[in-house]
């Protein structure tokens, strides 16, 4: 088995780490999905540490998770609040909960970490089920741009020190619409991998996955500020709704 089937892979590599000065500030993204989520509950795919998921809560609406590491939901688990949202822990294309749901979201380029075509279609179909009728989901990604992809490759330094040096390689592969990582430390204590996988996909065949799974799209904006999407917007924040 790849690493990159184990849900809780991301976890066990990150979740020391995750939280750190340079993630977004979530203040836009909850003003947002709490204008979405009616009456609740909401359910977050990917969880994670929280850093959405807790301000939201905090808002008095009733949120629930679905995370593939437990590490990571052990962190959460260690913040104010973070021991009242109830989390599954299990693979997001799975959708291993019940619902309804008025509201599932899965921010942060987080739908790409399924990296193989047929788990992202089931994930599509999973949402679905546990929305209630009417119910939205929220999905917030970056727009590809094979520009980026030199020769289908990418190396980056990421830090060097007297102790120490990291870098990070892409190789991409244009036709799976797939990218594997690689974070390379050098350090005394010798050669340490930190492996990553994407399959990135287009908005509009985010919108086909969403119309298999029988959800329309209401909504496509550049950010959580309601921003137009344009073709130069590199990010994308896009509702779908299902049937009342
Ligand atoms: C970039 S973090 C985002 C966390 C959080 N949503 C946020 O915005 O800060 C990606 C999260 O996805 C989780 N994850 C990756 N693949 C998953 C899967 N197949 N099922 C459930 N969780 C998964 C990782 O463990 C990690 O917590």
């Amino acid at each position: 088995m790849s690493v990159f089937d184990d849900p809780g892979h991301f976890g066990k590599l990150w979740a020391s780490t995750y939280d750190n000065p340079s993630l977004p500030d979530p203040s836009q993204a909850v003003q947002f999905l709490a204008e979405v989520a009616g009456a609740g509950p909401v359910l977050e795919l990917a969880i994670g540490t929280g850093r959405v998921a807790l301000p939201l809560a905090a808002r008095g609406i009733a949120v629930e998770g679905i995370e593939g590491a437990p590490e990571m939901v052990a962190v959460l688990r260690g913040k104010p609040g973070g021991d009242t949202i109830p989390v599954t822990v299990g693979d997001m294309a799975d959708v291993p909960v019940e619902g309804p749901y008025s509201l599932v979201f899965l921010v942060f380029n987080t739908l790409f970490n399924l990296d193989k075509a047929d788990r992202q279609a089931d994930c599509f179909h999973n949402i679905a089920r546990v929305l209630r009728p009417g119910g939205a989901f929220v999905v917030e990604a970056f727009v590809p741009d094979p520009a980026a992809f030199d020769r289908d490759e990418q190396v980056q330094m990421r830090s060097v020190t007297e102790d120490s040096a990291s870098i990070r390689l892409h190789q991409y592969d244009r036709a799976a619409q797939r990218f594997v990582r690689q974070t390379i430390t050098f350090d005394a204590g010798g050669v340490h991998l930190a492996p990553f996988a994407m399959r990135y996909l287009w908005p509009e065949q985010i919108d086909e996955l969403a119309a298999a799974a029988g959800l329309h799209l209401e909504a496509r904006y550049a950010d959580w500020t309601r921003s137009p999407y344009t073709t130069d917007s590199r990010n994308h924040i896009s509702v779908y709704r299902t049937r009342e």
